[in-house]
């Protein structure tokens, strides 16, 4: 795209949706506003070359962020803390180092309005679920992108609670909001190759496939993705549906296979491998990712759904020793572990209609293997290996990690 444009990315804290957000500001002249409340899995550090004194917004009276309204006594002074909730304590912890100002939800619009003046990127902490927030930020904004979501499947098989407020309800929110706002002309959502569900040895589903999930996580995601349908059947509001395989990179959360087992190495600590680690999935680099997304932005049409592949499929024991070689470590850290229940074997998909507006076209990388795989966990082992701060703190700092990590782990 050559002219500017304000591109609203909702979950932009996190793994990929930061991605997404640095690589747009890296290559584009455009506006980013973020809409995040920083769970678990949200993370400032992310965007940390891009956050100043200014850009990083905090609207109060949220209905979501419950009590948060009693610490906005004093519209000249500092804010007074008491009665608080779980959420805002987090919030708290997750923007120490950082200034946050605090808002009137009543001047939120005029806020960001004229932040987009001066800033490239305006980080709002909210909810998706958050009607009067989305409202005033989609009035703002010409595309979304909605990343945001509980994303950890193990997680949803603990508890599925999150997973059906944030990945169903939210998606309900936004989706009311883009019916209001028409200025709005594309809703990207970010769904996912699980919602289609184990693939058989010799098929990669196609978009016209039937979806098939089979667990709490990629239920709620397939909740969403036919949510999107059905709002663009009935309303004909501006979607498009992406559907994408299991991403790797740098900032990815700890608790995932690649950051995991790479961080364990790194500490000489066991490797574990559910069952007989044999499941396949399809690996995409974080950065092709958010490449195939900008193109869906610029080219995808309304309406469709694209699948995006690294066309990379591989047993996550091959991954697994992969990252043990590149750090000179022993497979005698392999720890094969009790299988997740329900464990898809195989994921895979066809992603030859978003390869037709031009993904991967001139990229002498992409071969009928994929996008190198090795040289793309190479950088992403490196890449932890170069960023133990930023690791260090989400493992040392983060209450929830210890307490998941206990939790699954420590039975198995
Ligand atoms: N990681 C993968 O391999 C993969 C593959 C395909 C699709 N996806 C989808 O891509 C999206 C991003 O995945 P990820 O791995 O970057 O996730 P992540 O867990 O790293 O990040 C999720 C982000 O959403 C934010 N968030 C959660 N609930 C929110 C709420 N109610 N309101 C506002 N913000 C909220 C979190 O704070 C966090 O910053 C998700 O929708 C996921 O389902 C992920």
């Amino acid at each position: 795209m050559n002219t500017s444009y304000t591109l609203l990315v909702t979950g932009g804290a996190g793994f990929m949706g930061s991605e997404f957000v640095r690589y747009k500001l890296k290559n584009s002249n455009d506006k980013i506003i973020v809409l995040d409340i920083l769970t678990y899995a949200g993370n400032l550090d992310n965007l940390k070359d891009y956050l100043n004194e200014d850009n990083i917004i905090f609207p109060l009276e949220q209905e979501t962020i419950l009590n948060v309204k009693r610490i906005f006594e004093d519209k000249e002074t500092k804010v007074k803390i008491e009665n608080l909730n779980e959420d805002f304590e987090r919030i708290k912890l997750k923007t120490e180092g950082y200034k946050v100002n605090f808002v009137k939800l009543s001047d939120l619009k005029d806020v960001v309005q004229d932040l987009l003046q001066e800033e490239r990127l305006i980080f709002v902490i909210g909810n998706i679920m958050d009607r009067e927030v989305t409202d005033i930020l989609f009035s703002l904004s010409d595309v979304i992108v909605h990343y945001a979501a509980e994303t950890h499947v193990d997680r949803s098989i603990i508890k599925a609670d999150a997973f059906i407020k944030t990945d169903v309800y939210g998606i309900y929110v936004l989706l009311e909001s883009l019916r209001k706002n028409k200025n709005v002309w594309k809703f990207i959502h970010i769904s996912t190759d699980e919602v289609y569900g184990p693939a058989p040895e010799g098929v990669s589903f196609k978009e016209t496939d039937p979806i098939n999930p089979k667990n709490p996580y990629s239920a709620s995601k397939a909740a969403a993705d036919r949510l999107c349908s059905a709002y663009y059947n009935t309303y004909k509001v501006p979607v498009i549906i992406i559907r994408p395989s299991n991403n790797f990179g740098p900032y990815q959360y700890p608790e995932k296979l690649i950051p995991l087992m790479t961080i364990n190495a790194l500490n000489n600590k066991p490797l574990p491998v559910y069952g007989d680690g044999r499941q396949k999935r399809d690996w995409l680099y974080v950065e092709d990712c958010a490449r195939g997304v900008d193109l869906v932005i610029e080219k995808g049409e309304i309406g469709e759904v694209y699948n995006i592949s690294g066309r990379n499929e591989r047993e996550n024991i091959e991954i697994v020793k992969m990252i043990l070689k590149i750090l000179g470590k022993p497979e005698s850290l392999i720890k094969f572990v009790k299988d997740r229940p329900g464990h898809d074997r195989r994921y895979s998909i066809d992603d030859s209609k978003i390869r037709e507006l031009g993904l991967g076209v001139g990229d002498s990388e992409l071969g009928v293997r994929g996008w190198g795989l090795e040289d793309r966990i190479e950088r992403t082992v490196k890449w932890y290996v170069e960023n133990e701060w930023w690791w260090r703190k989400v493992r040392e700092s983060d209450r929830e990690y210890k307490e998941f990590v206990k939790k699954w782990y420590c039975k198995r």
